[in-house]
């Protein structure tokens, strides 16, 4: 372990994405701030959440990072949660087309290290490696 809790030669630094992730959550507005610049990044994005509840979103949103986090450990329940996510924004469903998601990697980094009292280069390596995992396992499945 070193001094911030984490596994040292962890294959994925779970610990430090889900510490610094609780910490955007408790600051009120982090997710808002999210979807506006996610929106706010293309047209072609603001059109998709046109109909959109923000206030479900929000929860759906955390609980899924969260849960998907896990999957970078091999995790049953988080393995389950790439897979279900992978396929609600695959083609077929909500058609997500796999250039959007450095969209809104880059809208979340952005609010995250705007919402994170401790962020860091070392926190925003954590939400990357995390993240990126989670959008491979997703482009990767965008035909099905
Ligand atoms: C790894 C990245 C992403 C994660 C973890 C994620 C997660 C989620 C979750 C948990 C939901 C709610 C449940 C569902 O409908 O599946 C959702 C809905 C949705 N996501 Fe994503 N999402 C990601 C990327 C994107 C991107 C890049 C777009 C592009 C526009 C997008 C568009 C949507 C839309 C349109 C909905 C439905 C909203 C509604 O119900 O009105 N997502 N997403």
């Amino acid at each position: 372990m070193n001094d911030r809790g984490q596994n040292v030669g962890e294959a994925y630094p779970k610990k430090l994405f889900l510490t610094s992730l609780k910490r955007c959550e408790a600051n009120p507005g982090f997710l808002a701030s999210f979807y506006e610049r996610f929106m706010k990044s293309s047209d072609e994005v603001a059109r998709y959440f046109r109909f959109t509840n923000f206030e479900k979103q929000h929860k759906m949103l955390m609980k899924s990072l969260e849960l998907s986090a896990r999957a970078t450990e091999g995790d049953r329940e988080g393995l389950r949660e790439i897979a279900m996510r992978a396929e609600t924004h695959s083609r077929p469903y909500l058609n997500v087309r796999p250039p959007l998601y450095q969209l809104w990697l880059d809208s979340l980094i952005a609010a995250a290290s705007e919402f994170d009292p401790e962020w860091d280069d070392e926190t925003e390596q954590a939400w990357r490696r995390i993240l990126g995992f989670i959008i491979k396992h997703m482009v990767s499945h965008y035909d099905g």
